[in-house]
């Protein structure tokens, strides 16, 4: 049966599950990165506890890409399993046929206090199919007590932080430390690579892949340059490893003390700071460097809460999707695990900036990251993003030269556009 092999792939991770002799009222697919699934049970048992109803807490792959197609499967099977989703800030368009109009249950106001960006991005053809859970963006950590000891800044520059890295690496590696690299990101073939590599083209100057106006720009020698300097890292101040990290392998990394410099985004601060954390207390956070004309750019992350148009208890679900968005929970996960709020008013509050001080010092950097071009391509944006990070991957590994990728890559999107939109 349907529900036997698709519900076999989700790991039932609630507790709440157990111990319900009948089905729950309700199941919600959250968390996978981070803290996330832990953030999400806790928040789903106070619901719990308010109301007396009760839900099933199902997680999912961590790899966004591998979550998307899951999820493409059980909604185009119309299957009832799953009431609530967990859905990235690229969906809302890939999704929104399956998905029930909040504002319906919720009230035209739904979105009011939420920064109106991501609002607009969840709102598709006037339909509000997604609540913001938590925005994300792009950061650079890097070790404060090493750039101390080495005597430099943090670099402003991917050529400065290219030459710090290789320094304190080598040096480090000299004094015994043989496992130490200078900088860890996501280079696995999947959507992470697509925000990693979009920061690296966008702050050389390059464009974002597609335009606002879904003109295909990407093939420009500042893209070709931003790829082979990243080429350059791999066995250099990268290691090979890379190429398979996802986020939670390059903080696994940077957490153990082996790295200089670490690409992630603002999650992995309360786990590099927490009890036991190698690095605690040695953690700096900053904006991402930039090359010649360009200048720092972070990819636009996060995650919002939709509901399943096929779900049998749609007003119950948005009723939990609403508490799981709102201000309380919002501000727990910002205090507990460093997930930005999606509330402008949270950026104001005392123990959410004493918690994470970046969320102040950084402000600038969250309103204004950088879209990947979910909104122009539409229902494509999956195939373009696919595009983009195998031919990322290819100069990674070696296999073809940045302008040789851009170029292909340039001409295979311009293809797809002429069908797709
Ligand atoms: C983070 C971001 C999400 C992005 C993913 C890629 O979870 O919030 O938007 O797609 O990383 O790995």
């Amino acid at each position: 049966m349907f529900k036997k092999s698709l519900i076999s792939t989700l790991v039932v991770a609630g507790a709440a599950s157990l111990g319900h002799a009948q089905a729950a009222d309700l199941t919600i697919s959250c968390g996978a990165v981070g803290a996330e699934l832990q953030l999400c049970q806790q928040g789903v048992r106070a619901w719990e506890e308010q109301t007396g109803h009760s839900v099933d807490v199902v997680s999912t792959p961590n790899s966004s890409t591998e979550r998307l197609s899951l999820y493409q499967q059980i909604l185009s099977a119309n299957s009832t399993d799953i009431d609530i989703m967990q859905i990235d800030v690229v969906w809302p368009g890939l999704l929104a046929n399956h998905l029930l109009d909040l504002r319906e249950v919720l009230g035209d106001d739904a979105g009011e206090g939420h920064f109106s960006a991501i609002i607009e991005n969840n709102t598709i053809d006037g339909r509000l199919v997604a609540m913001p859970w938590f925005t994300d963006a792009g950061v650079l950590y890097y070790r404060a007590d090493l750039l101390e000891q080495y005597g430099h800044e943090a670099p402003e520059t991917w050529e400065e932080l290219t030459e710090i890295a290789r320094e304190i690496q080598n040096a480090e590696r000299e004094a015994g430390n043989d496992r130490m690299h200078g900088f860890v990101f996501q280079g696995r073939a999947y959507e992470g690579l697509t925000c990693n590599a979009l920061e690296w083209v966008a702050s050389h100057g390059g464009g974002t892949i597609v335009d606002a106006d879904g003109e295909v720009t990407i093939g420009n020698s500042e893209a070709a340059a931003a790829l082979d300097l990243a080429a350059s890292w791999i066995g250099d101040i990268s290691p090979s490893g890379v190429l398979n990290y996802t986020e939670e392998e390059a903080r696994g990394v940077f957490q153990g003390g082996n790295a200089v410099f670490m690409r992630n985004w603002p999650y992995a601060w309360a786990l590099a700071q927490s009890e036991g954390s190698e690095v605690r207390g040695k953690v700096g956070v900053t904006q991402l460097p930039h090359s010649g004309e360009g200048s720092s750019a972070a990819t636009l992350g996060g995650w919002n809460l939709a509901v399943s148009r096929y779900s049998e208890n749609a007003e119950l679900a948005a009723e939990l999707v609403a508490f799981l968005a709102g201000e309380q929970e919002q501000k727990r996960r910002a205090i507990e695990g460093a997930y930005n709020p999606t509330l402008e008013s949270l950026y104001q509050d005392d123990e959410v900036l004493a918690a994470v001080p970046f969320f102040g010092e950084l402000y600038d950097t969250f309103v204004n990251a950088v879209a990947r071009p979910s909104a122009p391509t539409g229902d494509a944006y999956g195939r373009v993003s696919n595009a983009f990070f195998s031919a990322t991957h290819d100069v990674l590994s070696g296999n073809k030269s940045g302008e040789e990728a851009v170029s292909d890559l340039d001409r295979e999107l311009t293809r797809l556009k002429r069908r797709n939109w």
